[in-house]
């Protein structure tokens, strides 16, 4: 197994790694109809695009704004333009599940003496709506909201800026993301990055390594340097 060596503080992305994005749409399943998977799915991947194409031309707009855009070309796409159903997305979307590990795996980090921070996209108001209805707010020492420089991840701008508020270097930064992405954008900056990959997906990315991990739990005892539960791999390899 390879153990990183005393990390001070561990950061998680926000959505996709704490909390589920597609809850919203599960939620509201009886309301769906046959196409809620495809809405969902391109619900967050047009979101993400908008991050990017935003980014590249200098055109931020806050996460919030790009996660309705995001939702009403999705819904357009299934031909749901419907007023009613977009707004009671849009209100799940503020409190959606975190995955059940997530509790154990914070305060298993602040047990082993290390700072607990949050890094996204989103906007701290967001943020704050999200910890606090998911009940993790107590669990979190540190937010950072990519909102202060106005550009999204993986712009590196915004690696350097979060070390910077979080008052460590990059090598003292054990970085859990679900998202292929931003694994790669945080390697890519020198911190450790972790993937975790809930949906086994192929590898992406060849040109960093980054551990592969199921979940937060099997996460934090590789960065602790507790043994895996049998079957986890944790070979490092790049990331999706
Ligand atoms: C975030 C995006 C990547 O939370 O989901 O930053």
């Amino acid at each position: 197994m390879v153990t990183m060596t005393h990390p001070d503080i561990a950061v998680f992305d926000a959505y996709g790694t704490l909390f589920d994005v597609h809850s919203a749409v599960a939620r509201l399943a009886d309301r769906m109809g046959p196409k809620a998977e495809d809405i969902s799915g391109r619900w967050r991947q047009k979101q993400l695009e908008y991050t990017w194409t935003r980014s590249l031309m200098r055109r931020y707009a806050d996460f919030w704004q790009v996660t309705g855009e995001a939702l009403d070309y999705a819904l357009a796409a299934a031909g749901r333009r419907d007023a009613a159903l977009r707004s009671a997305l849009l209100d799940a979307y503020r409190e959606l599940d975190a995955y059940p590990e997530v509790p154990r795996a914070l305060a298993g980090y602040r047990a082993a003496g290390m700072r607990v921070a949050v890094f996204s996209n989103a906007t701290r108001s967001m943020l704050q709506t999200a910890l606090t209805a998911a009940q993790l707010g107590d669990l979190v020492d540190v937010v950072y909201s990519v909102h202060e420089l106005q550009v999204f991840k993986p712009d590196v701008r915004v690696y350097a800026a979060a070390a910077d508020a979080f008052g460590v270097a990059p090598s003292a930064i054990a970085f859990h993301s679900s998202n292929a992405w931003d694994v790669a954008g945080a390697a890519s900056s020198n911190w450790h990055a972790l993937w975790i990959n809930r949906a086994r997906r192929p590898p992406e990315y060849p040109w960093i390594t980054a551990p592969v991990v199921p979940d937060l739990e099997q996460a934090r005892r590789h960065v602790v340097g507790e043994p895996p539960v049998a079957g986890i791999d944790d070979t490092r390899r790049g990331a999706d």
